[in-house]
């Protein structure tokens, strides 16, 4: 394996995307694989999900011509482009970290992160992190997402490379709660 760490360049990467995006879905995937595994809840419209990459270029990693993992960045901008999130980013424009109101902060949403079965526990997660640290740093000083109670491997995963519990809420919507977490940069 010989894992390169970089960015959203090319519509072939986008395409690879949506394809591993489509295989991490609950319809793709049973209720056993979802909690060992983990799950994506969100798949992006194409055209959203060029949009987000136009405008700042999301981290991948790539194993030759195989995608092996996403990290999307999500900028303030697509609060109303994707449903399932809208409640998510009302309520972070409300909440704190570090002292600070996020509506008065540089921050973005991770807007979701997979590797591909062949590659996990394998670092590549971590290093799609380290990553999008050295990506942002320069323009914003931190990152949110949310993650589902039951996505306990997310959950964990997250909390090992530094990220740290803004709030729980629940979503009766969505039928989940959502842990909002957050990480420096
Ligand atoms: C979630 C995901 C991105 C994590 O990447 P990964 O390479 O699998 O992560 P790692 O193996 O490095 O880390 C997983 C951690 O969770 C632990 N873990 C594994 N399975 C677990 C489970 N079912 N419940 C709780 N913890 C679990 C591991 O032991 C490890 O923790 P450790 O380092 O303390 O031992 C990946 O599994 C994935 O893409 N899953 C499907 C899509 C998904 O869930 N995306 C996240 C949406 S928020």
């Amino acid at each position: 394996m010989s894992m390169q760490y970089t960015t959203v360049q090319q519509e072939q990467e986008i395409q690879q995307i949506l394809a591993l995006q489509a295989l991490n879905h609950p319809i793709a995937l049973s209720d056993t694989a979802m909690q060992k595994e983990g799950f994506v809840t969100v798949r992006h419209e194409p055209n959203v999900l060029r949009q987000m990459n136009a405008l700042y270029p999301s981290v991948i990693a790539v194993d030759g011509a195989q995608l092996a993992g996403y990290c999307l960045v999500m900028l303030r901008q697509f609060a109303e482009a994707v449903p399932v999130l809208v409640p998510m980013f009302n309520r972070l424009e409300s909440l704190t970290w570090n002292g600070k109101l996020l509506r008065e902060s540089r921050w973005f949403v991770m807007g979701q992160v997979c590797v591909a079965l062949g590659y996990r526990g394998q670092g590549v997660f971590d290093g799609m992190y380290a990553k999008l640290k050295e990506h942002c740093r320069a323009d914003f000083d931190f990152v949110v997402t949310q993650v589902a109670a039951r996505n306990a491997r997310s959950l964990r995963a997250h909390e090992r490379v530094g990220f740290e519990t803004v709030e729980i809420y629940p979503d009766a919507a969505a039928g989940e709660i959502w842990h909002v977490i957050a990480m420096d940069l």
